[in-house]
């Protein structure tokens, strides 16, 4: 990592730490997020091209607000201090902070310099996204101001000596207009970055490390079917070939016919060692019976672990064990953990009693967005690499109450009508995560001359970006009715169906 191009991102509590480090990898430049307290001497290590400080909640005034080693000044590395990011920076090169005594919040026209060379290429007039309460009343000597709106005299500052810039508005959110060419200009203009950060090289470089790393030694890899799972397994094919190993522990959970479709791509398209272990019995017995949704969990991550070590105990040794870690699961932010609603327990957690030597996370550096671009890049099929998100324990939590076979099959053919013809209107892109879920209701209807007393079953669709809050979709009725038709028309003890509108908060998009 020291002799890459890398924008070092120092966290002050950012809600947008993550955001700002995409914004600078879309920008073809690597970054990492930091802590704001990082010790100086890991971020000389890293010898970064530039440095962003983060916004924050925070106020310079306050007794423990955050504040990073004053050394980072002397570094003669290009800094761009964001919001509170830039009055930290003013207050300790001996600029004015002042408290405000109420929040500038929202979108507000800026007027910029745009011979600044971070303004390059903009209008002069430029919306802006602001949301602050303190103000830099004052800059530190030897820097000038080229920002400025009518409530916001110093919105941005500059020393071009010192390489040092601040904004006191977000450019890394969408409601700033070419918020991300100003990221852009403090890459390329100021930081003289050049730009080498393309998933083609990570795809290469990749392969040329893990094989250097691997050698002629043996790989296992726990397969779910989803994105990064499978990026990861034919990462590591691309690079080593037969001496990877890949395990499919198929609970029986999946959607309708997912499991014969993973087997299918990874089996026949990519040659890969295979092992695909039909455990669906296994796990509805360990399931029976079991209603709480976090006992489900549970079981179903417990007894992944299980049967994947037993059949890693019939390959006997590995060298190393592959984990789709991604960045977003390593970044150390500082922020505290949010309370538990639901313990996401993976499929493909670690094992305890399987026999390697080493962890392999060839993942860890990458965004979601960047995983799956290396997907494309790697020719796995868009289906699978565009696949909406879909939890560990699978069909499991889309049953409320108790499991059985026969309510599986239900919901299965449910949802698979449900996804058949949201694809056939074209609507999927547009739909973030949407599936069917059977509740443990019984009404009574009326189908021909019969009276029937079967399930109620509920379709769900939400659009999110983060899918920590998230909207119900607005699916046109049409489609809605054309859906509930078949359902109720093709799905035997399905008599009623309802559609879910409620947004998360307060409702989580999963039903348990
Ligand atoms: P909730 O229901 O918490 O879901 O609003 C947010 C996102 O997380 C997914 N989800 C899970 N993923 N294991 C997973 O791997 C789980 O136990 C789990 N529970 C929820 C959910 O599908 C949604 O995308």
């Amino acid at each position: 990592m020291e002799n890459k191009e890398t924008v070092v991102i120092l966290d002050f509590y950012s809600q947008f730490n993550q955001l700002i480090a995409r914004r600078v990898r879309e920008c073809n430049v690597y970054s990492v997020v930091l802590p704001y307290d990082t010790p100086i001497e890991k971020i000389k290590e890293i010898n970064p091209k530039g440095i962003i400080f983060t916004g924050g909640p925070a106020s310079v005034y306050e007794l423990d607000a955050p504040k990073c080693d004053e050394e980072i000044f002397k570094l003669g590395i290009p800094i761009l201090g964001i919001c509170y990011g830039m009055q930290f920076m003013s207050n300790s090169l001996g600029g004015v902070v002042v408290r405000g005594d109420k929040k500038e919040y929202g979108e507000t026209p800026i007027q910029l310099n745009t011979s600044s060379p971070i303004f390059e290429g903009l209008d002069e007039l430029n919306v802006c996204l602001m949301s602050h309460t303190d103000l830099v009343n004052d800059v530190p000597s030897g820097f000038l101001v080229n920002a400025s709106s009518k409530n916001c005299h110093i919105a941005g500052i500059e020393n071009k000596k010192l390489n040092f810039y601040g904004l006191q508005f977000h450019p890394e959110v969408n409601n700033t207009v070419n918020g991300t060419r100003i990221i852009r200009n403090f890459l390329y203009n100021v930081c003289k970055c050049s730009g080498t950060w393309k998933m083609s090289s990570f795809v290469d470089e990749s392969i040329k490390n893990l094989r250097k790393k691997i050698g002629d030694k043996k790989v296992l890899l726990a397969l779910s079917g989803g994105v990064d799972s499978s990026v990861a397994a034919v990462l590591l094919h691309k690079a080593i070939g037969k001496q990877l190993t890949c395990i499919f522990v198929d609970h029986g959970l999946l959607r309708k016919n997912e499991g014969d479709e993973v087997e299918n791509i990874f089996r026949n398209q990519f040659d890969i060692n295979l092992i695909r272990v039909n455990a669906e019995d296994r796990f509805l017995s360990k399931l029976a019976g079991v209603v709480d949704p976090e006992k489900k969990r549970k079981i179903i991550g417990e007894e992944f672990i299980r049967v994947f070590e037993e059949e890693a105990k019939k390959i006997g040794t590995v060298d190393f064990l592959v984990q789709g870690t991604i960045y977003p699961d390593v970044i150390e932010s500082g922020k505290d953990k949010a309370a538990t609603i639901k313990s996401h327990h993976n499929v493909g957690g670690l094992p305890d009693h399987v026999d390697f030597k080493e962890i392999i996370e060839p993942l860890r550096d990458l965004f979601k967005d960047e995983v799956r671009k290396t997907g494309l890049e790697l020719g796995i099929p868009d289906t699978l690499v565009f696949r909406q998100p879909f939890p560990g324990p699978g069909l499991a939590i889309r049953i409320i109450g108790d499991i059985t076979k026969e309510k599986l099959e239900i919901l299965k053919d449910a949802d698979y009508i449900f996804r058949e013809e949201i694809s056939k209107e074209g609507l999927g892109k547009e739909l973030d995560q949407y599936f069917a879920v059977l509740t443990n209701l019984k009404s009574v209807g009326v189908m021909g001359d019969y009276r029937t007393y079967d399930y109620t079953l509920a379709l769900r669709s939400v659009c999110t970006t983060d899918f920590m809050t998230a909207t119900w979709s607005r699916i046109p009725f049409k489609v809605l009715e054309k859906v509930s038709s078949r359902i109720v028309n093709e799905v035997k003890h399905i008599n009623r169906v309802v559609y879910d509108i409620t947004s998360k908060p307060p409702a989580t998009i999963e039903w348990e």
